[in-house]
């Protein structure tokens, strides 16, 4: 039996190193140095004969590898699409982790296991999906969008009349499944993962800012899957989503819509209208760790056909209640056991409340906004049109690019990475953290300007 204090003092330890590294972080060098990433090869060790004291084995963690993390979670971190944490989520990710619950199923953890139901209802109002759909929380966009095609799988076989869950792909008739020029190559993974292949997709031509071209959409003829996005990774730019349903509905296409990042744009009255007419879809995969900002791992899926996911994802067991009257979280995810990831989405939800996260929201895109201006202003070229979080900018050819990228990320101010986008190379600027504020762009814009107007 653990000693109470010891258990206390080890977790008031760990609590105020957490708390220490989150006050400095708008401090620190965004980038570790060199020298701090080297000495994380201290880890590197055999499998040790005897134990360490816990309270060591904390500090060695903290000492060696706090000052080799990058501060993504800080307000200057613009690279990939990465949010930053609210501290309220972080403080629920501490208690829940001191709950150690395994959601998979309602009756055995009851209070997990309804704070994920209300967090999934708020977000089928947020984002004014079906009342009925049905949600699984799993690690992120990736797996979401995988649930959802394997939903997407299980209702268009089901209609030929073909039980994929039981009988395969081997031998099955054919489907077609249509995706965009510029899809998320985690979608391109999802249908390789189920049996579908990553090259088989038709691929539907997309305009200047990576937009599926509605004019030129693949003829559609049998059985379909079309895989729309709610925000291009380097543009942020959304698929005429609503138009594509009025095209593939009526020939009983499934549609999902892959809005990773932009799904959240829903919950923003003055961005909103970038998702009209996508609740008429069929499935919804978003990620809550990017920008709910809430902590690693977190990802959602949404499914208009609760029956098809369910009978993708289910599994029965004389030992497991799965014959139950409530919902089973485990009835929806590729996983039986796991965290209760859900109750950071509920408790980011909780504390924002509707306005505060419109709010979030939108004071990210003003901030993408106020780089774009002042990259532009200072003579640079701005290649997307800035209509979300994510800025696209280019400092000349793929070398001065590339140098100026590198430079950035070791100046440490600010971090920002490198992207080809339609044959051009550019700084991808993503604006995801609630943290960062007007400050923190001019910074990062005096930064990047200083190194990208120094003469070679
Ligand atoms: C559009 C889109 N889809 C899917 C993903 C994959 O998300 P995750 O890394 O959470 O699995 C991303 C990540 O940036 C994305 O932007």
């Amino acid at each position: 039996m653990a000693d109470k204090n010891v258990t206390r003092d080890l977790l008031m330890d760990a609590a105020e190193r957490g708390i220490s590294y989150r006050e400095t972080i708008a401090d620190r060098a965004v980038e570790p140095s060199a020298e701090a990433v080297a000495g994380a090869r201290n880890f590197v060790e055999p499998m040790p004969e005897k134990g360490m004291d816990d309270h060591q084995v904390l500090a060695m963690l903290d000492d060696i590898g706090s000052p080799a993390t990058i501060t993504m979670a800080g307000p200057r971190y613009f690279g990939f699409v990465i949010g930053g944490s609210l501290p309220v989520t972080v403080a629920t990710n501490w208690l829940t982790t001191a709950w150690d619950q395994n959601v998979g199923m309602h009756e055995v953890t009851p209070a997990t296991s309804t704070l994920e139901r209300v967090a999934m209802d708020w977000m089928i109002d947020l984002f004014g999906l079906p009342g009925d759909a049905a949600a699984a929380f799993v690690t992120g966009a990736t797996v979401a969008n995988f649930v959802s095609l394997a939903a997407a799988r299980n209702r268009v076989y089901a209609n030929m009349g073909w039980n994929v869950e039981a009988d395969g792909l081997i031998g099955a008739p054919p489907v077609t499944i249509i995706i965009g020029e510029e899809a998320h190559p985690t979608l391109i993974k999802s249908l390789g993962m189920l049996g579908f292949g990553r090259n088989q997709a038709v691929r539907a031509p997309v305009d200047k800012q990576g937009r599926i071209d509605v004019s030129r959409f693949p003829i559609i003829d049998g059985p379909t899957i079309v895989c729309t996005q709610a925000g291009n990774v380097n543009t942020g730019a959304f698929d005429p989503i609503g138009e594509i349903c009025d095209l593939v509905k009526p020939k009983s296409a499934w549609v999902h819509v892959d809005g990773a990042f932009g799904l959240w744009a829903a919950a923003s009255p003055d961005r909103e209208h970038l998702c009209a007419g996508f609740a008429a879809a069929d499935s919804w995969a978003t990620d809550a760790h990017k920008w709910l900002n809430v902590p690693y791992d977190s990802g959602i899926a949404f499914v208009r056909d609760a029956a098809a996911l369910k009978s993708a994802m289910a599994i029965t067991a004389e030992y497991l209640m799965t014959d139950t009257e409530f919902r089973n979280p485990s009835d929806f995810t590729p996983e039986l056991s796991r965290r209760a990831r859900g109750v950071d989405v509920w408790a980011a939800l909780k504390s924002l409340g509707r306005d505060g996260l419109a709010k979030m929201i939108d004071r990210c895109c003003s901030n993408a906004r106020r780089f774009a201006v002042g990259l532009s202003a200072a003579g640079f070229e701005v290649l997307n049109d800035v209509v979300l979080n994510q800025v696209l900018v280019s400092f000349g050819d793929d070398a001065t690019n590339r140098r100026i990228i590198d430079e950035i990320q070791k100046e440490g101010t600010c971090w920002c990475g490198v992207t080809v986008w339609q044959g051009k190379t550019a700084m991808r600027i993503s604006v995801c953290n609630w943290s960062t504020t007007a400050d923190d762009v001019d910074l990062s814009l005096a930064a990047i300007l200083a190194i990208a107007n120094q003469p070679e």
